[in-house]
C-alpha cells in the first residue's frame, strides 16, 4: 500500500487553556488536495502550523512521506520537512524580479538548474514572459501565482496554503481557484488548504475536512458531505439548511406534511425515535392549494432564483428554491411535497435541541 504524504495521529495542540486542535486524524495520499474548511478561529492555521513544523504538538503525530516529523517527543525543523507553504499574505520580496524571487529556494543547484527550473514553473503557472518584472508591476492575481511558483519550485513533497484567496475580489477568486487546481494537478502536488468559504473548499479539494473548534467533524468528498453530512454541524457548514422535525415509524420519518424515507444514520433510528431531518433548499417541491395547511412566509427574489420560506403546521420553516419567473407570493398555502431522489438525512433530536 502506498503510504499517505501526510498524516495526522490524534494530533492535538494547546495554547494555555486554547485548545486550538484537538485529536485531529486523518491521511493524505500522493497528489491529492484536500481542504479544511471550518469559521474563524476552528485551529485550521494551527493545524497547518503543526504540519509545515512552525509549531509542536502538545499531544499526537504528525507524519510526512511516513516519517514521524512531530510527536510530543520528537520535531523535525521546518526547513527539513521539504514542505512548501503559501500564507493568506503571500509576501514576495519586492526588491527580487518575479524570476528571482522563484529561484530564492533554489539556493542548493546551479545557475543553469535553477533557471530551467523557474522558467519551467512560471510556465506552469502562466506567467512565462514575466521573470524579469517586479512584483509591484504585477496584479493581485499574478502576485499570488509567483507565490505559488515560488512554493512549487522546490518541488516540496506537499503544499500548504492558508487561504490563498481571501485577498482577492470575488471574481477573481473564482479564476484563480480554478488556475491553481490545475496547476496543483499538473504538477501533481499533494497539497492541503485551508478556508472559511465553502464554495472554495468544494471547488478545489478532493476531500473537504470539516473542523470545529479543533475538532475534525466529518472528512469526505464534497458530494458525500453535503448529501450525508455526519452531524447537524457538517450539515450546515456545507449549506444552507434547515431541520424539519418528525418521529420514526415503520423506519421513514413521520412529518407534519407527510412521511418521508429516510437513510439510516449513526446511531440508528428505532421506532419512535425524534428526529431532526435534513432538508436542503431542492428538496422540496410546492403547489398552492388553498386547503393546504402550509404558507409562503416569505419570498427573496435572488436574480438567478426565488426562495421561499415555508411555515409548515408545527411552525417549522423550511426553504424551498423556485425558478425566477415563479410568482408565487407571501401567504399563499402551499402543498409540500419531497423531490428528493435518495433518502432524507434525519439526526436523532437530543434532549434539549
Ligand atoms: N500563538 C497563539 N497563542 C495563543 N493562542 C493562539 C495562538 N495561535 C492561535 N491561537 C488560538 O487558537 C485558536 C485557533 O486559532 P487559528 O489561528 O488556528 O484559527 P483559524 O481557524 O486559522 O482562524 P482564522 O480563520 O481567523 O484565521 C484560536 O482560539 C486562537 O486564538
Ligand atoms: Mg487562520
Amino acid at each position: 500500500m502506498i503510504p499517505p504524504v501526510v498524516e495526522c495521529i490524534r494530533a492535538a495542540k494547546s495554547f494555555g487553556p486554547t485548545r486550538a486542535v484537538e485529536d485531529v486524524s486523518f491521511a493524505v495520499g500522493p497528489g491529492e488536495v484536500v481542504g479544511f474548511l471550518g469559521s474563524s478561529g476552528s485551529g485550521k492555521t494551527t493545524l497547518l502550523r503543526l504540519i509545515a513544523g512552525f509549531e509542536t504538538v502538545s499531544a499526537g503525530e504528525v507524519r510526512i512521506a511516513d516519517k514521524v516529523v512531530s510527536s510530543p517527543y520528537d520535531h523535525v525543523p521546518s526547513e527539513r520537512r521539504n514542505v512548501g507553504v503559501v500564507f493568506q499574505e503571500y509576501a514576495l520580496f519586492p526588491h527580487l524580479t518575479v524570476a528571482e524571487n522563484v529561484e530564492f529556494g533554489l539556493g542548493k543547484l546551479s545557475r543553469h538548474e535553477r533557471r530551467r527550473r523557474s522558467g519551467r514553473v512560471l510556465e506552469m503557472v502562466r506567467l512565462d514572459g514575466m521573470g524579469r518584472r517586479y512584483p509591484h508591476q504585477l496584479s493581485g492575481g499574478e502576485q499570488q501565482r509567483v507565490a505559488l511558483a515560488r512554493t512549487l519550485a522546490p518541488r516540496p513533497v506537499t503544499i500548504l496554503l492558508d487561504e490563498p484567496f481571501s485577498n482577492l475580489d470575488a471574481s477573481m477568486k473564482s479564476e484563480m481557484r480554478r488556475e491553481v487546481c490545475e496547476i496543483l494537478k499538473e504538477s501533481g502536488a499533494t497539497a492541503v488548504f485551508v478556508t472559511h468559504d465553502r464554495e472554495e473548499a468544494f471547488a478545489m479539494a478532493d476531500r473537504v475536512a470539516v473542523l470545529q473548534s479543533g475538532r475534525l467533524e466529518q472528512i469526505d468528498s464534497p458530494s458525500a458531505l453535503y448529501h450525508s453530512p455526519a452531524t447537524p454541524l457538517v450539515a450546515k457548514a456545507t449549506g444552507a439548511c434547515d431541520f424539519l422535525p418528525g418521529r420514526i415509524r415503520g423506519g421513514r420519518a413521520v412529518t407534519d406534511f407527510g412521511s418521508l424515507a429516510v437513510a439510516a444514520c449513526s446511531g440508528g433510528l428505532r421506532e419512535g425515535t425524534e428526529v431532526d431531518v435534513l432538508i436542503r433548499a431542492d428538496d422540496l417541491q410546492l403547489a398552492p392549494d388553498p386547503s393546504a395547511a402550509a404558507v409562503v412566509t416569505s419570498r427573496e427574489f435572488r436574480g438567478d432564483e426565488v426562495l421561499l420560506a415555508v411555515r409548515t403546521p408545527s411552525g417549522a420553516t423550511v426553504h424551498c428554491r423556485r425558478h425566477h419567473y415563479s410568482t408565487l407570493e407571501c401567504e399563499t398555502r402551499v402543498r409540500l411535497f419531497p423531490v428528493r431522489s435518495e433518502p432524507f438525512v434525519a439526526f436523532p433530536r437530543r434532549p434539549g435541541a
